[in-house]
């Protein structure tokens, strides 16, 4: 008799279900070898369009093409088995119209395998985010600071400052939820509204700079792992590892230097 072993993904359905439960954990991934080790122990990995900047130097996320988003979330989907996989959909492939965002997200999911999408923006997506989600495309929602609208904004700026601003962010988040959006990202978003629309709304909101009433949190990995020497104000560093690699690379070229490597004979009486 054979036995499969095979590990189910976390689903959209048990996501959505955490609404005011417990807190998701939530942090971006863009390669197999995290995605190993984040793969236990956090439920959603999102495959965010940051990656243009964290791994590609870009300036902004406006660059990351489609084809780049599928070749890191193929990575990520190899490296993992349990955590739900989200991949985001980079700027110009889902605005137009909900029929183009269909033809893309579709394509996203058939080449990687992975479970659902994540596009920005709120009351004005909510006919794409209904269009997918109505025709078999889970969709993560984000509001609040939209990178992928940093030319319109002047900058990444937190948003909701002022009360007057409050509304319009609260009809967003409405309208994604009644389209079918499992759950919504809020960014760089001013506490107490970040807050209030948690109560609010039926989905579960996942903060990010916004609040820790928020239903779950991402971070990216490498702001919180001290990789990156400029993180965000908000960030948590959870380990300091751009020093520990400075130092180990240091070590290593030491090392070269003095000729301190050994042979291959040296290698098998260590392992005996
Ligand atoms: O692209 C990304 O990493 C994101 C998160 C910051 C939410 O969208």
């Amino acid at each position: 008799m054979s036995v499969e072993t095979r590990t189910t993904r976390i689903t959209v359905p048990s996501i959505r279900a955490r609404k005011g439960g417990e807190p998701i954990a939530c942090l971006t991934c863009y390669h197999a070898h995290t995605a190993r080790l984040l793969d236990s122990h956090v439920d959603l990995m999102l495959v965010g369009d940051s990656l243009g900047m964290v791994m590609h130097g870009m300036e902004n996320t406006l660059g990351v093409s489609l084809d780049l988003m599928i070749l890191h979330a193929k990575a990520v989907m190899r490296g993992s088995s349990r955590a739900l996989v989200v991949v985001d959909m980079p700027f110009g492939t889902y605005e137009e119209s909900p029929q183009i965002a269909f033809r893309n997200a579709a394509r996203v999911m058939q080449e990687t395998g992975c479970t659902a999408v994540k596009l920005e923006g709120g009351a004005r997506m909510a006919d794409t985010v209904r269009y997918l989600a109505e025709r078999g495309i889970p969709v993560m929602s984000h509001i609040g600071l939209t990178p992928q609208m940093v030319q319109v904004m002047g900058g990444f700026k937190t948003q909701g400052r002022t009360k007057d601003e409050w509304p319009a962010l609260e009809e967003d988040a409405r309208a994604v939820a009644a389209s079918g959006a499992f759950a919504v990202v809020l960014e760089g978003m001013a506490e107490p509204l970040a807050a209030k629309i948690t109560r609010d709304i039926p989905i579960p909101t996942i903060g990010i700079g916004a609040s820790a009433a928020c239903d779950g949190q991402i971070l990216v990995m490498e702001d919180m792992l001290g990789l990156n020497p400029s993180p965000p104000k908000f960030v948590k560093r959870f380990a300091a590892l751009g020093p520990a690699i400075e130092q180990a690379v240091a070590d290593y070229v030491a090392d070269v230097r003095a000729r301190r490597f050994p042979g291959p004979e040296n290698i098998y009486a260590m392992k005996a």
